[in-house]
C-alpha cells in the first residue's frame, strides 16, 4: 500500500493544456474513483502519474516525487492498466501473466502469485494456453488487471475498465476491486464512466471538469451531490 498525491499538476499535449492545477490525494489502501465527462482529462491524469505525459507540479508516492521515466515509475510500484486494456494479443494468457513479472526475481513468489490469480480469475487458469486476443472483452480486462498485479504494484491505476463490457461483466469486475485492494495491499485510482457502480465500491471520489477538479469527497458525499447526480448519474 502507498499513498499517491498530486499537487497543482498541469499537463497537456504540446501547446494544448489539458490539466489545470489538479490536486488529488489517494489514501493508503483506498479506492478512489475519478469521474468526469468525455474529454475531462481523466486519462491524461493517469498518464501524467505514469510519466507518459509531461507534467509540472508535484506527483508524490509516499511523499516522494515520482521519477519522470515511465519504466522508473513502474519500478516504484505504480501499475497502469490503460483504457482499451493492455494485453499482448499474440501471446498466450500464461505468457501475458509472466510478462507482468519481468522485473521480478523472486521465482517462488511469482509462482504463488500465479496460483492466487488463477483462483481469483478462474478463467485465466482455464484458458492459460489460449491467445489473449481470443478472450472476451471481460476476460481480457481481467487478464490486463492480473498482468498488472504480477508486477506486485502498490498502486493500481485503472482506466475505464468497463469500456465495451456488458453491464453484468462490469459489475463482476467492480465487486472484485475491494478484494484486490485488501488481499493485494493496493491503493487504487480508477477512472470510470459508470459513476453509480464505481461510487458503490469506491472509498473516495474526485470529479474532473475541463481538466480541473470540481469536487472531491467520500464516495457517499459525492454520490449524494445533486449536480453530480444530474451530470453523471442521470437523475
Ligand atoms: N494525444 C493527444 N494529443 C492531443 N490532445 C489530446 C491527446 N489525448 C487527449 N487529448 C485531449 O485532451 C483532452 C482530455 O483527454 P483525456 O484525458 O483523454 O480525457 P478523458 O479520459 O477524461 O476522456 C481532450 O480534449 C482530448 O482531446
Ligand atoms: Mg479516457
Amino acid at each position: 500500500m502507498s499513498t499517491l498525491e498530486l499537487r497543482g499538476v498541469h499537463a497537456g499535449y504540446g501547446k494544448a493544456q489539458v490539466l489545470h492545477d489538479v490536486s488529488i490525494h489517494v489514501g493508503d489502501g483506498s479506492i478512489t474513483t475519478l469521474l468526469g465527462a468525455n474529454g475531462a482529462g481523466k486519462t491524461t491524469t493517469l498518464r501524467a502519474i505514469s510519466g507518459l505525459v509531461r507534467s509540472t507540479g508535484e506527483i508524490l508516492v509516499d511523499g516522494r516525487p515520482i521519477p519522470s521515466a515511465p519504466d522508473a515509475v513502474a519500478r516504484l510500484g505504480v501499475a497502469h492498466v490503460p483504457q482499451g486494456r493492455g494485453t499482448i494479443g499474440q501471446l498466450s494468457v500464461e505468457d501475458n501473466l509472466k510478462a507482468g513479472a519481468l522485473l521480478r526475481r523472486d521465482r517462488a513468489q511469482i509462482r504463488a502469485d500465479l496460483r492466487r490469480l488463477r483462483e481469483l480469475f478462474p478463467v485465466l487458469g482455464e484458458r492459460a494456453q489460449s491467445q489473449a486476443a481470443g478472450l472476451s472483452g471481460g476476460e481480457q480486462q481481467m487478464l490486463a488487471i492480473a498482468r498488472a498485479l504480477m508486477g506486485r504494484p502498490s498502486i493500481l491505476l485503472l482506466d475505464e475498465p468497463s469500456l465495451g463490457l456488458a453491464p453484468l461483466v462490469t459489475k463482476e469486475l467492480f465487486v472484485l476491486l475491494p478484494r484486490l485492494r485488501d488481499e493485494w495491499g493496493l491503493t487504487v485510482l480508477v477512472v470510470e464512466q459508470n459513476a453509480d457502480l464505481a461510487l458503490s465500491v469506491g472509498d473516495h471520489a474526485v470529479v474532473l471538469e475541463s481538466g480541473r477538479v470540481v469536487l472531491t469527497g467520500t464516495a457517499r458525499e459525492v454520490s449524494g451531490h445533486d449536480e453530480v447526480r444530474r451530470a453523471y448519474l442521470g437523475n
